[in-house]
C-alpha cells in the first residue's frame, strides 16, 4: 500500500492531522493500536482553547462542538479561605475556552475521517514499525490480522502519544528528551452530577490540590492530588467526595451535589520535551513528542499548535514545491511547547502541595494572593490560561 503522509495513531492529533491534509486533498493512513471504541473511551481533555476550536472548524468536524461545548470566560482560583475570581475575558480582549471533551472530540473526528475518502484507518494494528524515514524513503511495518503489512508514504507523522512507537525508532543520539516527574499524581472522577460551580475552580489547599471541572450542565468532572503510591481502589466514592468537600472553601463544599462515579482513575504528572521534533522524513506531533502536567489543560491544546504547523507545512509542500516550513516545524512548534510546559510547571507549583514544610504553602499563599491583587499577574495568567496564539507567518 502506498500513502502520501503514514500516521501513527488515531487519538485526536493523528486524527485531526489527517482530516487537515484531507481537505487540501493530501491522503494519509492511520495505523491505531486499539479499537476505536478504547480510544473513544479515554476519558482525558476537557478544556479546548479557540485555537483547537478553530481547528476542529478547520478540519469540517465543528458542528456539533459549536452547538453542545461550554464557552466559559473565566476560573476561580480557591486558596486560604478565599475565592477570586480571574476574568480571563477582560482580560484578554474577549478571549474564552470551551469545555468539550476529548471523548465528544473524538467521536466527532472518527465519524468524519471514516467516511473520507482521503483517508484509510487500520485499527488494531500491531509492532508498528517506522523505517527508512532517515535515508527518505519512509514506510511503515505493522501485523495486521496475522499478516506483517507495508505501507510506503512520503512522511511519517509520530502522533502516538508518549509510548509511541515513533520517537522510540529514532537513533538514541539524535534526540534529547527533558523529563521532569512530579511526586504526586491526580485521581479524576466523572460523575452524572451537576457541576458545583458554573466556572471551574482550582483550589490550592493544605492537605494538596483539588479541581471542579465538568463536561456538560448535567456531567462534572473533579480532580484530587493524590501520592503516587495511591491506588484508585482504595478510593470508594464518599471517600473522594468527603476529600474533595475538606479542600473546597466552605460555600462550594456545601453546595458540592455527589452521586456514583462513572469513571474513576489516577493519572501520574510529568513534564516531557524531546528534542527536536524533526528526523528526516518524521515528525513527532503531540504527546509523541511533549507532555505537561494537566493543572491550565494544556496537553490536548499543545497538540494542536504542531497539527497547525505540520499540516501548514505539509501543505505548502505538496501544493506549492516548498520545503521551508517544514524545515521550520520542529524550531516553530518547540517554542509554543516550552510556553507551555513553563506554565503548566508554574501553575501546577503554585497549587499542589510538594511536601509537608509549612514554609512551602505559605510562600504559595504569597503568590497567589500577589497574583489577584496585580492586573499585570492576572494578566499572566489569563494570556497563557486561553492560549498563547500560533505564529501564523512562521
Ligand atoms: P494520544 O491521545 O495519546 O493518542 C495516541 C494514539 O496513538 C492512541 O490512540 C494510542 O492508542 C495510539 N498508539 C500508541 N502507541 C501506538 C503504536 N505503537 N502503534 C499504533 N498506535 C499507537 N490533557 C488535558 O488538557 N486535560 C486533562 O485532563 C488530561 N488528562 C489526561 C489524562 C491521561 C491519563 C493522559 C495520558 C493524558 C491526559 N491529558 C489531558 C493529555 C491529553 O489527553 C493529551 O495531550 C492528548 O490526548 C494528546 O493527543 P495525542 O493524539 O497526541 O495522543
Ligand atoms: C480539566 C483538566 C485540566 O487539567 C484542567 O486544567 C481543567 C479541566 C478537565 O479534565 O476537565
Amino acid at each position: 500500500m502506498k500513502t502520501q503522509v503514514g500516521i501513527i495513531g488515531g487519538g485526536p492529533s493523528g486524527l485531526c492531522l489527517a482530516r487537515l491534509l484531507s481537505q487540501r486533498g493530501i491522503t494519509s493512513v492511520i495505523l491505531e493500536r486499539q479499537t476505536r471504541e478504547y480510544v473513544e473511551a479515554r476519558i482525558r481533555a476537557g478544556i479546548l482553547e479557540q485555537g483547537m476550536a478553530d481547528l476542529m472548524r478547520q478540519a469540517g468536524v465543528g458542528q456539533r462542538m459549536d452547538r453542545e461545548g461550554l464557552l466559559h470566560d473565566g476560573i476561580v482560583l480557591a486558596f486560604d479561605g478565599r475565592t477570586e475570581r480571574i476574568d480571563m475575558a477582560a482580560l484578554t480582549g474577549g478571549k474564552q475556552v470551551m469545555v468539550y471533551g476529548q471523548t465528544e472530540l473524538t467521536k466527532d473526528l472518527y465519524d468524519a475521517v471514516l467516511q473520507d475518502a482521503n483517508i484509510t484507518v487500520v485499527f488494531e494494528a500491531g509492532q508498528v514499525q517506522p523505517a527508512g524515514f532517515l535515508e527518505g524513503s519512509p514506510s511503515l511495518t505493522f501485523d495486521k490480522d496475522g499478516r506483517r503489512e507495508t505501507i510506503e508514504c512520503d512522511f511519517i507523522a509520530g502522533c502516538d502519544g508518549y509510548h509511541g512507537a515513533s520517537r522510540a525508532a529514532v537513533p538514541r543520539d539524535m534526540i534529547t528528551e527533558y523529563e521532569r516527574a512530579y511526586p504526586f499524581g491526580w485521581l479524576g472522577l466523572l460523575s452524572d452530577t451537576p457541576p458545583v460551580h458554573e466556572e471551574l475552580i482550582y483550589a490550592n489547599h493544605e492537605r494538596g490540590f483539588a479541581l471542579c471541572s465538568m463536561r456538560s450542565p448535567t456531567r462534572s468532572r473533579y480532580y484530587l492530588q493524590v501520592g503516587l503510591d495511591e491506588k484508585v481502589e482504595d478510593w470508594s466514592d464518599a471517600r473522594f467526595w468527603d476529600e474533595l468537600r475538606r479542600r473546597l472553601p466552605d460555600r462550594f463544599a456545601q453546595a458540592l451535589e455527589t452521586g456514583a462515579s462513572i469513571e474513576k482513575s489516577i493519572a501520574p504528572l510529568r513534564s516531557f520535551v524531546a528534542e527536536p521534533l524533526r528526523f528526516g522524513h518524521m515528525f513527532l506531533v503531540g504527546d509523541a513528542g511533549h507532555i505537561v502536567p494537566p493543572t491550565g489543560a494544556k496537553g490536548l491544546n499543545l497538540a494542536a499548535s504542531d497539527m497547525f504547523y505540520l499540516s501548514t507545512a505539509l501543505i505548502a509542500h505538496y501544493t506549492e514545491g516548498r520545503d521551508d516550513l517544514l524545515d521550520r516545524y520542529s524550531e516553530t512548534a518547540l517554542r509554543r511547547v516550552w510556553a507551555a510546559v513553563r506554565f503548566s510547571w508554574w501553575f501546577t507549583s503554585v497549587s499542589h502541595k510538594f511536601s509537608s514544610d509549612p514554609i512551602e504553602h505559605r510562600i504559595q499563599l504569597a503568590e497567589l494572593d500577589y497574583l489577584v491583587s496585580s492586573v499585570a499577574g492576572q494578566t499572566s495568567l489569563a494570556e497563557n490560561y486561553v492560549g498563547l496564539p500560533f505564529d501564523a507567518d512562521f
